[in-house]
């Protein structure tokens, strides 16, 4: 069996939405201090919480690549709360499984969406305070 899947392979060579948002809603960066990857996401979230816009940007390996493709597809056009139960497994499946020792590579992408979460509900609140 190869060591990575098709998927893994697909999303390596195509990733889907990278790049980055000017105007993002929310910005969350991550690294691992392992590796030395670096992950970061960018959100546009409309006025209802939904997830309309999704960038990343990944100085990493193949796998965290993968990850971050798979995982802005997986939270695209989702509401935040949904996006919020994303997990690194659900990456990982999406992928249809990475190896043992690249799980790490998913966490990451979890991470990074979640920061971003974060970043964004800390802003909303922020303006809510302001306003
Ligand atoms: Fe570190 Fe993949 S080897 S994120």
């Amino acid at each position: 069996m190869a060591l990575y899947s098709d998927k893994v392979m697909d999303h390596f060579r195509n990733p889907r939405n990278v790049g980055i948002i000017e105007d993002a809603d929310g910005v969350g960066e991550v690294g691992n201090t392992m590796c030395g990857d670096i992950m970061k996401i960018y959100l546009k979230v409309s006025d209802d919480g939904i997830i309309e816009d999704v960038k990343f940007e990944t100085f990493g390996c193949g796998s965290a690549i993968a990850s971050s493709s798979m995982a802005t597809e997986l939270i695209k056009g989702k509401p935040v709360s949904e996006a919020m139960e994303l997990t690194n497994k659900a990456v990982a499946e999406a992928l249809d499984g990475l190896p043992a020792h690249k799980m790490h590579c998913s966490v990451l992408a979890e991470e990074a969406i979640q920061a971003a979460l974060e970043d964004y509900q800390n802003k909303k609140l922020a303006g809510k305070l302001q306003a």
